[in-house]
């Protein structure tokens, strides 16, 4: 019987699939993961530092840990990830209860780490790296469902965006080996799977060099699309600086790669945009959203907001509000303004948008987007779409859950279809979150 293993993880997608290439670390040295808190030998939180509140959760966490300590004397609870990163020993320092720190391009050594901590002794190893992409690793599957996955093709960080602390807490980018990306895809299609996300920080600038041959993001999407028509391609994140209409035409070119562009636009301002270092102007991105128009019709598109960045006036902000309304995004994922220690907008700027105002600021770009979310379903009524099931709905074990090639969920009555199968599906009625409908032949 090998030492159970219980991980937690909070931020991005990259950091879920982190946590897999963890499990499947600590199952060579004997490790099995649970479920269940109260029987683990072993605790790792996989955490985020992207903005002030993703810390506090996870302080939040470790204080509501201490008891399971008391109980098991045992208990060892390493904290990895971006976090990890930023705080180094600190965080043994001010959470006695940690035992190991490690970052996110030192997981190889977790198994001698924890080994050290069983010993009796603090660990902690949080070395970035300029090559580690893990890409040997086979993850374990954490997803309950068995259908979709990601897939990490790259890692880290060269845009230095000036509010951003991933940079600093993953490092320099690199691209992960094309073939161990195209196996993996292939071995998740051959288990059933019958889809993959696949993760970067900005895919536009994946590139990597076999033999003579420079590998682009257009062209390894393409390779894992050639995999089989029905496994579906999603990619995330795309950078508006860098999304060129070589990729657009490619994703325009195959039905299994899916008509979703996610293109975080962060502001509608350029001098804001200028000051986030962020590489376009509200001009370009508009050209970008422009050409997905034409070249893919039938795309869906969302985004990232930051509201209130450093000096932002009311009229920036409403710039932002003015191409959120121009773009007429599907869906949203907005944010206040969370200074972050070290980075170029902590050391040379002013956080000086007051709270209140952000808040307002906020609110007010939650509901525009609200409207907008509800407009991009309405759209969807009368039309026919095919859905990958996914699982049967969170209501009912007569309703089969699953998502649009847009990206967009549809609950329908299940009748025979299972999960993992393609359905043809009429939109009947839709709510805030979904559209609902029923299957058409
Ligand atoms: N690489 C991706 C985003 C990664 S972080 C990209 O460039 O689009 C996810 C989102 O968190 C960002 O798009 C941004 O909107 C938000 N974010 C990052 N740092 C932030 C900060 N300091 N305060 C508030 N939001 C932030
Ligand atoms: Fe952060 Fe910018 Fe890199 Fe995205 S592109 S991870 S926002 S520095
Ligand atoms: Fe958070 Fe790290 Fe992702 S800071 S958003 S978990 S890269």
């Amino acid at each position: 019987m090998g030492k159970k293993l219980y991980i937690e993880t909070y931020g991005c997608q990259m950091n879920v699939a982190d946590s897999e290439v963890v499990v499947s670390i600590m199952a060579g040295s004997g490790y099995t993961s649970t479920d269940e808190i109260n029987e683990a030998e072993l605790i790792l939180i996989n955490t985020c530092s992207i903005r002030d509140n993703a810390e506090q959760r996870i302080w939040g966490r470790l204080t509501a840990m201490s008891h399971l300590k008391k109980k098991n004397r045992n208990l060892k609870i390493g904290v990895i990830g971006c976090m990890a990163e930023r705080l180094k020993e600190k965080l043994l320092e001010t959470e006695k209860l940690v035992d190991i720190v490690v970052g996110p391009d030192a997981y190889r050594e977790l198994p001698g780490l924890v080994a050290e901590a069983e010993s009796g002794h603090k660990a902690v190893n949080v070395l970035l790296s300029r090559e580690e992409t893990y890409a040997d690793i086979s993850p374990v599957r954490m997803d309950k469902n068995g259908v979709s996955s990601f897939v990490s093709i790259m890692r880290g960080c060269n845009n230095m965006c000036a509010y951003c602390v991933v940079p600093y807490v993953r490092g320099a980018e690199r691209s992960r080996n094309t073939e161990s990306i195209i196996s993996e895809a292939k071995e998740l299609f051959d288990s059933g799977y019958r889809e993959v996300t696949l993760l970067g920080q900005n895919v536009d600038s994946y590139n990597f060099e076999s033999g003579s041959r420079t590998i682009n993001f257009s062209d390894l999407l393409e390779e894992v699309s050639g995999i089989d028509p029905l496994l579906r391609v999603r990619f995330s994140t795309s950078h508006p600086k860098d999304i060129s209409d070589d990729l657009l035409r490619t994703i325009a070119r195959h039905d299994n790669i899916c008509k979703h562009i996610h293109l975080p636009a962060q502001s509608g301002s350029s001098r804001i945009l200028e000051l986030m270092n962020r590489g376009y102007t509200r001009e370009w991105y508009m050209d970008r959203v422009s050409a997905i128009r034409s070249i893919i019709p039938d795309c869906s598109l969302s985004t990232d907001m930051i509201t209130g960045f450093c000096s932002e006036t009311d009229d920036e902000h409403r710039d932002s509000l003015s191409l959120m309304e121009w773009a007429g995004f599907d869906f949203a994922y907005m944010f206040k303004y969370s200074e972050r220690p070290g980075t170029r907008a902590a050391r040379k700027y002013s956080d000086d948008i007051p709270e209140e105002v952000k808040s307002v600021r906020l609110s007010e770009m939650i509901s525009l987007q609200n409207k907008l979310s509800a407009r991009s379903k309405r759209q969807d009524l009368g039309k026919v779409v095919e859905v990958l099931a996914e699982g049967f709905s969170k209501r009912s074990k007569e309703h089969m859950s699953g998502r649009t090639s847009q990206n967009k969920v549809v609950v329908f009555p299940a009748e025979e279809v299972r999960k993992g199968d393609y359905a043809s599906v009429v939109i009947e009625r839709c709510t805030s979150a979904t559209l609902l409908g029923k299957l058409t032949f």
